[in-house]
């Protein structure tokens, strides 16, 4: 890549370059298109943020489809940076998706290695770093976001040696024994060291990061610093991201979300307990295993007769074989496990394949009794977290794989191996029949955990380690995290 000068329109002070936009793109019946907000946390934490530093979002509108002109919604300043479909194939299904994806997480599928995916993701990583290049001010803090994106801290770098650039991996950082296997494991980790800060979840994904990067590309380091050649030093460090947990209080307690969560319950047949799932169709969210435990409680007449389970499998990267064959086999097991143990109009499990806006999902927390959060492996997990925060009356029980990320903060849930189905019954079991001075203690604690470390705080403590170890070029002063 030849160093490109700033456009005389680069002006962000703070530029965020994710994957996606923080917009989906409406097609209105007549043709035209318009954008929608589509609510996340990172969003929520950021935009007053970028608001307050002519901040500029770098990302993929999330459809296949030609340059769009940068353009403004909601107060954010959007850059979209287009895929073809062949891109979409090869760099987003592919190679984050089907490499990088099952990689970071266990092994729980098995990567597919394609050399035309790796150069897919090399082209595209480069469009991103210099979309990032042109928009950013002199002397600007850069956030570059997760696992599709780990080339880019490097490519800006060279463009723009100016840049504070901070990368942060939502997902886990492998050990070294299963990151070794990428045949382009050097290229990702010389990418990742472009960055001045490098973020992850947990401490052990840091510490995994660091060791590698020893290892395999034989710079020096000392506790969570990289020591590079030129002079430069790289911090890997652990910042743990959260929710919006007022926001999320606040919907819970209104109105309209306690009459949803009434109406909920009483149209699942006011039955005794429900028990509730909420995840996107991922094979590593453990949603078989964790049904399978549940219908086997119910046949052997565990849960009495008036037990039910909401399962939300929210549709996601639906042209990858394997979430396609994974939803084959999860619409098999409801059909088998209601086919044997429901009955006329009381079916043992309600699933659905679909999304839900936030207001439904608040409402779902809310009539949930038991909140079972199995994942395999997962960076976080903030359904677990926004669980916790709906629940206002301290009341309700988490059932959590002890390989989400958040199992480290909620220590309180009920702590499973989502391996082993005999623990997860006893452990389901031991959810539904605790005391509610039990229940009560446990729920306090962690909302206790959830409303201290709120995702404003993430990006706060992020942005201030990142801006706080500027070196002597720096000009511009620290981006105001908090409004
Ligand atoms: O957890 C990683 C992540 O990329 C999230 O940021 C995102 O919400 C989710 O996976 C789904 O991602 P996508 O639909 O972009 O593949």
């Amino acid at each position: 890549m030849s160093p490109r000068k700033k456009s005389s329109s680069a002006a962000a002070d703070l530029v965020v370059v994710a994957n996606r936009l923080p917009v989906d793109r409406v097609v209105e019946p007549d043709g035209s298109t318009s954008w929608r907000s589509s609510p996340g946390g990172l969003v929520s934490a950021l935009a007053p943020v970028m608001r307050a530093n002519d901040g500029a979002w770098i990302g993929w509108p999330g459809d296949a489809g030609e340059d769009l002109e940068p353009f403004s919604h909601d107060g954010l300043s959007l850059v979209p940076v287009a895929l073809s479909e062949e891109e979409i194939e090869e760099f987003y299904e592919g190679f984050s998706n089907d490499t990088l994806w099952p990689l970071y997480h266990d092994l729980v599928a098995k990567p597919s290695f394609h050399r035309e995916w790796w150069d897919a993701y090399v082209r595209v990583n480069e469009r991103f770093a210099a979309a990032a290049a042109e928009h950013a001010a002199e002397d600007a803090v850069v956030w570059v976001q997760d696992y599709q994106l780990q080339l880019v801290p490097a490519m800006l770098r060279e463009l723009r040696p100016d840049l504070r650039i901070g990368f942060y991996l939502h997902i886990p950082f492998p050990p070294a024994e299963l990151f070794s296997q990428l045949p382009w494991r050097r290229q990702v980790l010389e990418g990742l060291l472009g960055a001045d800060l490098v973020g992850f979840q947990l401490a052990g994904a840091a510490q995994n990061f660091i060791r590698l990067v020893r290892q395999r590309v034989g710079h020096k380091t000392h506790r969570d610093l990289v020591y590079l050649p030129e002079g430069r030093r790289v911090q890997a460090r652990a910042f743990p991201i959260s929710i919006d947990t007022a926001g999320f209080e606040e919907l819970a307690a209104s109105e309209p979300v306690v009459a949803r969560a009434k109406q909920i319950r009483h149209d699942l047949g006011e039955p005794r307990t429900v028990f509730l799932g909420i995840d996107r169709l991922d094979y590593t969210k453990g949603i078989y295993a964790r049904l399978r435990a549940f219908s086997e409680l119910v046949a052997e007449g565990e849960l009495g007769d008036d037990a039910v389970f909401v399962q939300v499998a929210t549709p996601s990267r639906e042209r990858v074989d394997q979430y396609r064959r994974l939803r084959d086999d999860i619409d098999r097991l409801v059909g088998r496990i209601n086919g044997d143990l429901g009955r006329i109009g009381s079916p043992v499990i309600h699933y659905m394949h679909s999304s839900f806006p936030r207001e439904e999902m608040a409402a779902l927390y809310r009539a949930a009794d038991v909140m079972v959060v199995t994942p395999f492996r997962d960076g976080m997990n903030l359904v677990a977290k926004e669980y916790v925060a709906c629940r206002l009356d301290g009341d309700g029980a988490l059932v959590l794989s002890e390989f989400a990320g958040a199992a480290n903060e909620l220590r309180q849930a009920f702590l499973v191996n989502p391996y082993d189905i005999n623990g997860m019954k006893t452990m389901m079991l031991q959810a539904h029949r605790a005391e509610p001075k039990e229940l009560g203690r446990r729920m306090r604690a962690m909302r206790k955990t959830v409303s201290e470390n709120d995702v404003s705080h993430w990006a706060s403590a992020f942005l201030d380690a990142l801006t706080e170890g500027r070196t002597e070029h720096s000009k511009t002063t620290r981006p105001a995290t908090r409004s």
